[in-house]
């Protein structure tokens, strides 16, 4: 233990005592595969954010780098860092959400489906964990492929008992992210004044960007739709081209990340009206999982909201997407239950 170690944990102490003593509203969040790519630049976000009181940095390599630096800014949050499989029940115990990011990510020539053979096993892993020491946690699933790493979740925690299916959501924000910069693009307007429904899954042509709802409400040519509806679909692909071996969306994702947590965590809070896209346990199709606007609340995903009215162009986009999505759903419940 380096000398100063027991001076650094008192001060700690004090400062969660001193937000405590202060009533400071705050969650406890944990961040797996917090020194990857995704994971350093959400887990810096997450330290500004003010609705988080402890944060919990777990990765199988460099934890205690990323946490030292981000310890050192001057926002609310306590950080603290935790390195290995030994360590994945200290970081977990106690969290409200927990934000996985782990997992290798795409090079050029890649489908998300190609990493599931690593990532499927990782995040069967952190799942357990979950359920073991903070089975009530609301779970912000990033790793890729999500259309099969959500069943696989579903599936741990069925198994031990604890699945919820308001708590786990796969993030699917970056779609949503992308398609309200790519229409703004095509519009003319600020980003921030669009808000375009991005639904079914997060791979390929299982991402269904609902133009015909886009807010504010416009029109597109055919040209346009077709533009809009593959760049969106292809975004993830582009930016691992752009990479060119070096990994995929990092910035952007933790950007989206934090945007989709801040949601969640407004919602645990009790605010009304918090609605966001999300992968989750869906009656709104005939599968199990499909992406849609949700409703997030004190126990998550307390609303899913129906699909609403589609066009010509997107029902055949939706069949498109169901049958992908039917596949990708069952290999990842066969992972656990085979
Ligand atoms: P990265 O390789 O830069 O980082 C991944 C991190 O996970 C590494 O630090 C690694 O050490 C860690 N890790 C590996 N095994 C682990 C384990 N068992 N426990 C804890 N940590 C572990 O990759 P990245 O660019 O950050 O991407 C991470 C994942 O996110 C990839 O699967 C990628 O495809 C996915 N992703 C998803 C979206 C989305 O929209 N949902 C967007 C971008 C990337
Ligand atoms: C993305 O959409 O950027 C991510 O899913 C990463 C990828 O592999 O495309």
């Amino acid at each position: 233990q380096p000398p100063n170690s027991q001076m650094e944990e008192s001060c700690v102490l004090k400062r969660t005592n001193c937000r405590a003593k202060g009533g400071a509203p705050g969650f406890k969040v944990a961040i797996l595969g917090a020194a990857g790519g995704i994971g350093q630049p959400l887990a810096m976000l997450m330290k500004m954010n003010p609705l988080v009181s402890v944060l919990h940095l777990y990765d199988v390599v460099n934890a205690p780098g990323v946490t030292a630096d981000i310890s050192h800014m001057d926002t609310g949050a306590v950080v603290r860092g935790f390195l290995g499989q030994p360590q994945l029940e200290s970081a977990l115990t106690g969290m409200d959400l927990v934000i996985i990011p782990a997992g290798v990510p795409r090079k050029p020539g890649m489908t998300r489906d190609d990493l599931f053979k690593i990532n499927a096993g990782i995040v069967k892993t952190l799942c357990e964990g979950v359920a073991k020491c903070c089975p009530n946690a609301i779970v912000n699933l990033i790793s890729n492929p999500v259309n099969s790493t959500v069943p696989i979740a579903a599936e741990v925690f069925k198994k031990a008992g604890t699945y919820d299916p308001k708590r786990l959501l796969g993030v699917t924000m970056l779609d949503v992210v992308r398609a309200n910069t790519f229409v703004a693009e095509v519009l003319g307007l600020d980003p921030r004044e669009v808000d375009v429904p991005v639904v079914g899954g997060h791979a390929g042509v299982t991402i269904l960007p609902l133009l015909s709802q886009a807010k504010p409400p416009s029109s597109f040519t055919p040209e346009e739709t077709e533009y809009l509806t593959k760049r969106i679909q292809d975004g993830g692909t582009e930016v691992v081209q752009a990479k060119a071996g070096a990994g995929s969306a990092t910035l952007s994702m933790a950007y989206a990340a934090v945007k989709f947590a801040d949601a969640c965590l407004r919602g645990l809070r009790g605010d009304a009206g918090v609605v966001e896209c999300a992968f989750v346990a869906s009656e709104v199709t005939e599968l199990p999982f499909f992406a849609t606007k949700v409703r997030l609340g004190r126990r998550g995903a307390e609303e899913v909201y129906q699909l609403g009215p589609l066009n010509e162009y997107e029902r055949v986009g939706l069949q498109k997407a169901k049958n992908e999505l039917a596949e990708s759903i069952q290999k990842g419940i066969s992972f656990i239950r085979k």
